[in-house]
């Protein structure tokens, strides 16, 4: 495994592969690895010939300069866990060998990014849609790999794949859970034992919506308020949104039919946000 810094022999060396015919998997990170990245970079070994994890903690998508600053960083640590996944490659440039001197270009995805977490943290999309396409460019990778938990960003990174072009298909990976429900974030290890301990509520409320669903609900709204009721049961939650939407469009959606719904749920334990979603139709 190669720890690469630089921004034009990251791209050369993915020039000489691509000559020499090898498959390349791509999984962007931000550090902070757990088991939601580890599935991703599984998957990515099992499809790839070339597997290229990068580490970089994006300025841009952050809207808070606090939020930046506590965000979990250990390069270290991180790149001995990616020993053990049989990892190729780390990519883990400097800021300023992502967003050079006079950086003025950014990529901005209408539509799919003013709602949700477009909506809460502005201009996060516009970080974030602008990172991958740097590095799509320099890596150029025949697939992506992505976290479902972070449906948004899923949905807004297929469409600029499409919009710009990329030849590189992007490979959806299902949310992976901690024993209580509660989806693996980087953010988790912000919480406190007692915050960790409250935050399943999110997963058991998108369980019961579920149910619901089983048993014949078919009114977003009223699934909407199973989950917001459920959450509110636990004094140490504070919701930010509950909605459900077309899972492709992010449009708001009235009833759940044959299309692919999105429950998606915001939530504050304490002075952590945490997201977590669910995708469901009426044959669930
Ligand atoms: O999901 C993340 O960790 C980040 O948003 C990404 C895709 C690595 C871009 O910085």
């Amino acid at each position: 495994m190669e720890i690469i810094n630089r921004r034009a022999r990251m791209a050369s060396l993915t020039r000489k592969l691509r000559r020499e015919n090898k498959t390349v998997g791509f999984v962007p990170t931000m550090g902070a690895l757990h088991e939601g990245h580890f599935s991703l970079v599984r998957e990515a070994r099992q499809m790839c010939d070339v597997v290229i994890v990068s580490l970089f903690v994006n300025p841009t998508q952050f809207n808070q300069s606090d939020d930046f600053k506590k965000y979990p960083r250990d390069l270290t640590a991180d790149a001995a866990l990616l020993t053990e996944y049989q990892v190729d490659y780390i990519f883990a440039p400097d800021t300023t060998e992502i967003y050079g001197e006079n950086f003025s270009t950014y990529v901005y995805v209408e539509n799919l990014t003013e709602s949700l977490e477009g909506a809460s943290r502005p201009g996060h999309f516009r970080g974030v849609a602008t990172v991958v396409t740097i590095l799509f460019n320099t890596i150029r990778p025949d697939f992506a790999f992505f976290g479902q938990k972070d449906a948004q960003q899923v949905a807004v990174i297929k469409r600029l794949t499409q919009d710009l072009g990329f030849d590189t298909e992007i490979v959806v990976a299902s949310t992976v859970r901690e024993e209580s429900g509660l989806a693996m974030s980087s953010r988790n290890s912000l919480l406190s034992e007692e915050e960790r301990r409250a935050a399943a509520i999110i997963y058991k409320a998108l369980r019961e919506a579920k149910l619901a669903v089983k048993e014949g609900e078919r009114s977003a709204g009223r699934l909407a308020e199973i989950v917001r009721s459920k959450i509110m049961s636990e004094p140490l939650a504070q919701i930010d949104y509950v909605s459900v939407v077309n899972s492709e469009t992010l449009a708001p959606v009235g009833k759940i039919e044959e299309n692919a719904v999105l429950i998606a749920v915001a939530a504050r334990f304490g002075n952590t946000r945490l997201i977590d979603n669910m995708v469901i139709n009426k044959r669930l």
